[in-house]
């Protein structure tokens, strides 16, 4: 469903990257935002860019990984905007290595931001939605979660779940006025790779940031097509040529994917 005129809306880690992108798009389209992140300074950065873009923002510092935090985010989104018909459960971090070497702690981190970061987010601002009869949730996850590559196995794990969690809600949702959106983009240039955490050959870092550098769609264009396919209700967006190629390519051939996107993927290992 199309969004409102004046669409109020929540971005969690807002303060970099996509989510700043995304608030950039938004204030570009008339939205009143109510931005979150835990990095103070990026998260200012943001609301100083979106206000000067004439956009009407607040913030609030929320770790998606508490959910009381999220929570509060949801109680704000109410005390200070009167509800939220745009919720973007956007933050997420990176960690690369092979499984049996990361870290627990690694595995613990990225899950606690990645997919207990987007469920609290569904937690507490659906039901709010669906009482109000409106609104719409777009969860950030990746190509990594419908395609899986080696040496990400805990980043592939977290955005297959959003995934799956986005899927059962667009069935759990219909009637209810609220729609769900998950975007899987390829790879573009942001500082996740500042946050990331990585185990074994730190070089296998530089192919993907070359990957990132290289795409044709960047943050702005990621976010531009991300707020097109909330307006078109499309459950699956997925941004960039090469991710819809990958996809397509697996439901047809899954076998010789597999051993494709693991002689490719391979490749970054060594
Ligand atoms: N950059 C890519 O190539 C790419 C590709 C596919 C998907 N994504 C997804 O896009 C989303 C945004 O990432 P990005 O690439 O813009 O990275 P980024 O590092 O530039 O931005 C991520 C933001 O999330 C914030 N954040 C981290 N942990 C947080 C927490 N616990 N609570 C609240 N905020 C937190 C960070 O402070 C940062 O501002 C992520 O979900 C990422 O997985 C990125």
């Amino acid at each position: 469903m199309a969004l409102p005129k004046h669409p109020r809306a929540v971005i969690t880690g807002a303060g970099s990257g996509l989510g700043r992108a995304l608030s950039l798009e938004l204030a570009g389209r008339g939205a009143r935002l109510l931005l979150a992140d835990i990095d103070d300074a990026g998260l200012a950065e943001t609301a100083r860019l979106t206000g000067a873009a004439g956009a009407e923002t607040v913030t609030q510092r929320c770790n998606v990984a508490v959910a009381a935090e999220v929570e509060a985010l949801a109680v704000a989104a109410d005390e200070r905007m009167g509800g939220s018909d745009l919720v973007i459960n956007n933050a997420g971090v990176a960690v690369g290595g092979l499984v049996g070497e990361i870290p627990l702690t690694d595995w613990e981190w990225i899950m606690a931001v990645n997919i207990w970061g987007v469920i609290y987010g569904c937690h507490s601002f659906l039901p709010r939605m669906k009482r109000q009869k409106s609104g719409h949730v777009l969860n950030v996850a990746s190509t990594a979660g419908l395609i899986h590559a080696p040496g990400m196995g805990p980043y592939n794990v977290t955005k297959a779940g959003v995934v799956a969690l986005s899927e059962t809600l667009a069935a759990e949702l219909t009637g209810t006025g609220v729609g769900v959106t998950v975007l899987c983009p390829t790879f573009f240039k942001t500082n996740i790779f500042k946050s990331s955490r990585s185990t074994g050959d730190a070089a296998a870092k530089a192919p993907v940031e070359k990957l990132m550098a290289r795409a044709r769609l960047q943050a702005d264009g990621v976010a531009r097509y991300a707020i097109d396919s909330v307006d078109a209700g499309r459950l699956h967006a997925l941004p960039h040529g090469d991710g819809r190629w990958f996809w397509r390519a697996k439901r047809v051939a899954p076998g010789f994917f597999a051993s494709t996107v693991l002689g490719h993927g391979q490749r970054f290992l060594k």
